[in-house]
């Protein structure tokens, strides 16, 4: 069973490029992100927990983490192709996920290493908005909806998310370098690792990760981008 994650800094892209692989490869996309802004939407205690940390910048420990990636594979049972986006994002969390998979008789495949300068993904999260009601992407500049404020899939209303802010996504950078930037050693020493320059066109990124994917799926080595 297929297991892959898109590992990067805030703005690298991996929500971006998960919508774009998860139809095409019929993923699981687990997305820790957007769990944790389910659950302080929906007022529950994890949501409570995780809170003050995530309006912060900062990671939620990773018990708590630990809890919603389980549960969430538990409501999935039967075959799941799993795609985790922005987790793990430490070297605890690495560990956990092995041996998630490995109790479902899963491993992983690849870590797709999503990377643009620092400039690039300020840019990209400052601009980013999102639609309230189904959750689309979307940025002032770089993916523009057909009318102002307005999402094009769904008409609902776009927002911009707290912790976009100037201050906030100064921290998650800065956290991103001390916390969550060695897991790209980890995997490459164990040959897990496929770098991707994220900082092209969106497209360029998900053909990149595709052609990787539908190679090893076809029995094939993995390819260089
Ligand atoms: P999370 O939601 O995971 O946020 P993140 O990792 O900071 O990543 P982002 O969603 O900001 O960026 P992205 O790489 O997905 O970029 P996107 O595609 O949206 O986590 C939020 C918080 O939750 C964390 O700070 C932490 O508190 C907590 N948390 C979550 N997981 C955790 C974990 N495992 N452990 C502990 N705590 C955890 O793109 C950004 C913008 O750029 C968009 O507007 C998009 O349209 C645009 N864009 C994307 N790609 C391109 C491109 N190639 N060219 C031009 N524009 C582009």
């Amino acid at each position: 069973m297929q297991a892959i994650v898109l590992l990067g800094a805030p703005g690298a892209g991996k929500g971006t490029a998960a919508d774009g692989l998860q139809e095409e490869f019929g993923f699981l996309h687990v997305s820790t992100g957007n769990m944790l802004r389910e659950a302080v939407a929906g007022g529950t205690s994890v949501g409570h927990e995780a809170e003050p940390f995530m309006q912060a910048g900062e990671l939620v420990p990773d018990r708590i983490i630990g809890h919603v990636v389980e549960e969430v594979l538990d409501s999935h049972k039967g075959g799941a192709r799993y795609m985790f986006d922005g987790y793990p994002r430490t070297l605890t969390q690495a560990d956990m996920l092995d041996a998630c998979l490995k109790s479902r008789a899963s491993e992983l495949n690849h870590v797709f290493y999503l990377s643009a300068p620092r400039g690039i993904l300020v840019g990209r999260l400052a601009g980013r908005r999102i639609c309230a009601s189904c959750g689309a992407n979307y940025h002032l500049v770089n993916v523009q909806p057909k009318v102002g404020g307005v999402c094009d899939r769904c008409s609902g209303e776009l927002y911009q998310r707290p912790d976009d802010s100037e201050e906030t996504v100064n921290t998650r950078l800065n956290i991103y370098e001390e916390m969550t930037r060695e897991l790209a050693d980890h995997y490459e020493k164990r040959s897990l690792l496929q770098p991707i320059d994220s900082s092209r066109r969106p497209e360029d990124a998900i053909d990149d990760i595709t052609r990787i994917l539908r190679s090893s799926e076809g029995g094939g080595q993995a390819v260089s981008p």
